[in-house]
């Protein structure tokens, strides 16, 4: 295959159109995390197994992170195998790990060649060998790429996450290096996995369940979530604008009144 067959087409005038629609009506989130769900149900579904609904949300997480590079996200994180997925029975772990070695030795010729950064984020540890190589010569291979972060979370659960920095916060205080006042918003998500990115601003889940499932527990404090009923395998591109047009159509307010309520209301009578 020659290099150029791997650099993201337009893939017809009427998504460039709506992509560029978006574009123009609002702010591209700057990182989107995804909770892919209901692979499962969507193989059976079709009376297949389970792998089956894991083999073909490959073919949406491909088409997802390319509509996400062209339409200007910076950090696309994708919540690819949980902690607590390693309880799921032996064979299904081990044909998502074969997938996941597949997937990679597949995909990161194109990411590379589409100036796509790979990362990961969980408990690397607990992958298996050719897994974890298969994951180390890929971002190795995109280490210098900028123009969007695709950050895989694999062994992943916000619990480990936040545990992991505690330790390592603990560790500094006990050392003396920091001292316990010194521990703010900043420095826990400094010492998250995450650390270097900024906060998802929109999270998508699959499948229709209103959960975060261990999910970016810290990160996600003023994410925006957005719900589809549709199983992982089915969603595609064009569900994703839907998302990002309803992100545009919110009025984040971190918690603040809305700016036009901006006024001084301290003389303002109570009764
Ligand atoms: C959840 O569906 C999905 C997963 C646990 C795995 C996600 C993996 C992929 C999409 C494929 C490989 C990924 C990459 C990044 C190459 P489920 O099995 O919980 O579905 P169910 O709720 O219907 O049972």
């Amino acid at each position: 295959m020659n290099t150029a067959d791997l650099s993201y087409k337009v893939t017809s005038t009427e998504d460039e159109d709506k992509q560029t629609f978006l574009q123009k009506q609002g702010e591209i989130p700057k990182h989107i995390a995804v909770i892919m769900d209901g692979n499962g149900r969507w193989a059976k579904s079709r009376g297949s197994v389970r792998i089956f609904g894991h083999k073909a949300g490959v073919d949406s997480v491909r088409d997802i992170t390319e509509a996400c590079a062209q339409i200007g996200v910076k950090h696309l994180t994708l919540y690819a195998f949980s902690t607590e997925n390693w309880g799921r029975p032996k064979g299904e772990v081990s044909a998502l790990m074969r997938l996941l070695v597949q997937s990679l030795r597949d995909e990161t010729r194109k990411l590379d060649e589409n100036d796509i950064r790979l990362v990961s984020i969980g408990e690397l540890d607990r992958l298996p060998p050719t897994c974890r190589q298969e994951l180390e010569d890929a971002k190795e291979l995109t280490a210098g790429n900028s123009r969007m972060t695709l950050c895989l979370a694999l062994s992943y659960s916000g619990r480990w996450d936040i545990c992991q920095a505690v330790k390592t916060i603990s560790q500094k205080v006990k050392e003396g290096e920091l001292l316990p006042d010194e521990i703010s918003d900043e420095l826990i998500s400094g010492h998250l996995a995450t650390s270097g990115f900024p906060d998802p601003d929109l999270i998508i889940r699959t499948s229709g369940e209103y959960r975060l499932s261990n999910f970016l527990l810290w990160q996600s404090a003023y994410s925006e979530l957005f719900v589809t009923d549709i199983y992982w395998p089915d969603f595609r591109r064009d569900e994703l604008y839907r998302a990002i047009e309803s992100y545009q159509n919110r009025e984040r307010r971190f918690g603040k009144v809305p700016s036009r309520m901006d006024v001084d209301e301290s003389s303002v009578a109570l009764h």
